[in-house]
């Protein structure tokens, strides 16, 4: 049985149709997205199933409850945020969570945790009014999760931030399911759908037009089929990261771009994750044209490492740096060849897998090299 499960949904605002016939299960532990433009839907959705509205006409059911008439049993077990959050005027950050928490009857631990979780330890004794727009989207987070709450509905956490605090909190997302916790949330953006979410549901006028995973709508949009929705319905930005030109849809790229050099301080680990791409995928063009500023960059995706759900998809045996010799110190280097002869040696997946494995175990490039140097035969030799 899902966690959700919606069939027909239906309600009218007057004349307006909301919500026009609206279906479909989200699974326990599945982070699941409605995308779609302004009106579309996206929030009458959401508070139907949460209880907060009576549905014209249609069935829905929350971990196997009803949620209308509002019900008591399925209260404590799910989180929501409101997209206009409202928060106790006055208080500061940490006497906002602490009273949900005490509403909740959880321990003030479970704020203090909470806080921590979403990064707002050090704006705690701040009061939400003097909080900035990104602070308190990460405060009505916290809120909502306070209670470790089964299901979480998010109604467009990321709205208004500007494009850095954006892709903070996706990090804060990304992990509100680790615990297999269900999340549904709310988006106008492809790129955040795609970075976040299991499956994702494109809303307009009160339905929804597709639902599946982001990688097979973007897929799906690559090849032959067409999908003519008129300007006013989705921005071009919208439009341009569905087909997978946005460079903001190379988050997860870049994210692991930015993670090698925080451990490389300054030094060589890139070379493992720089491009030259001719596969022909519009995807791998994309993120080609990212990062072939570079120009000294040659990266190889894999198709088979990525349906392996080993991300990043890099074939590091044809990957490298140029001129890495330029680039890095002699003994430096040596590790490098050894790294390199160990990795030749297994296949493009093991190869990826073995050093995504010992970047995590390392925390810095020197600590990641002198593994190597000790794992590797010929150690000590040079
Ligand atoms: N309380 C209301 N009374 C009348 N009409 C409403 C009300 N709430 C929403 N609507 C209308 O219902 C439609 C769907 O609105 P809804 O808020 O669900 O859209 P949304 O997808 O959440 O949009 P947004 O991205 O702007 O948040 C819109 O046409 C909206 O104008
Ligand atoms: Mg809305």
């Amino acid at each position: 049985m899902g966690a959700i499960e919606v069939r027909d949904l239906a309600l009218a605002y007057g004349e307006t149709r909301a919500v026009d016939g609206v279906s479909f299960e989200v699974a326990e532990g599945e982070f699941f997205g409605i995308l779609g433009p302004n009106g579309a839907g996206k929030t009458t959705t959401l508070e139907m199933i949460e209880g907060l509205r009576e549905p014209d006409a249609g069935e829905i059911t929350v971990l196997g409850e009803r949620p209308w008439p509002r019900n008591g049993a399925l209260l404590p077990r799910i989180g929501v945020q409101l997209q206009a959050s409202s928060f106790f005027e006055r208080l500061t950050a940490r006497e906002q969570i602490s009273t949900f928490a005490a509403l909740y009857g959880v321990g003030a631990d479970h704020a203090e945790e909470w806080l921590e979780r979403v990064g707002m330890v050090e704006k705690a004794d701040t009061r939400v009014e003097n909080l900035s727009g990104g602070q308190m989207q990460r405060l009505s987070i916290a809120c909502a999760l306070v209670h470790d709450p089964d299901v979480v509905f998010l109604d467009e956490p990321t709205a208004a931030l500007d494009p850095q605090a954006r892709r903070n909190l996706w990090d804060v997302l990304g992990s509100l399911n680790d615990s297999g916790r269900t999340v549904v949330l709310t988006t106008h953006h492809m790129d955040e759908a795609e970075v976040l979410c299991d499956r994702v549901a494109i809303m307009d006028r009160g339905r929804i037009l597709e639902l599946d995973s982001p990688g097979a709508l973007v897929r799906g949009l690559d090849a032959a089929t067409r999908i003519t929705v008129s300007p006013e319905l989705v921005s071009a930005l919208d439009v341009a990261a569905i087909g997978g030109v946005d460079s903001s849809a190379l988050y997860p790229p870049k994210k692991f771009f930015g993670a090698a050099r925080n451990i490389e301080d300054g030094g060589s680990l890139t070379i493992f994750a720089t491009a030259l791409v001719e596969t022909g995928s519009m995807m791998d063009t994309v993120i080609f044209e990212e990062f072939k500023g570079t120009g000294n960059a040659e990266l190889k995706l894999d198709r088979k490492i990525s349906d392996k759900r080993i991300f990043p998809a890099i074939d590091v045996n044809p990957s490298s740096t140029r001129k890495e010799e330029l680039l890095l110190a002699p003994d430096e280097l040596a590790i490098n060849v050894k790294l390199r002869q160990v990795l030749s040696g297994l296949d493009s997946q093991q190869a990826i897998n073995l050093l995504l494995d010992r970047l995590r175990k390392t925390r810095t490039n020197i600590e990641f090299q002198m593994q190597v140097s000790k794992s590797t035969p010929g150690n000590g030799d040079d």
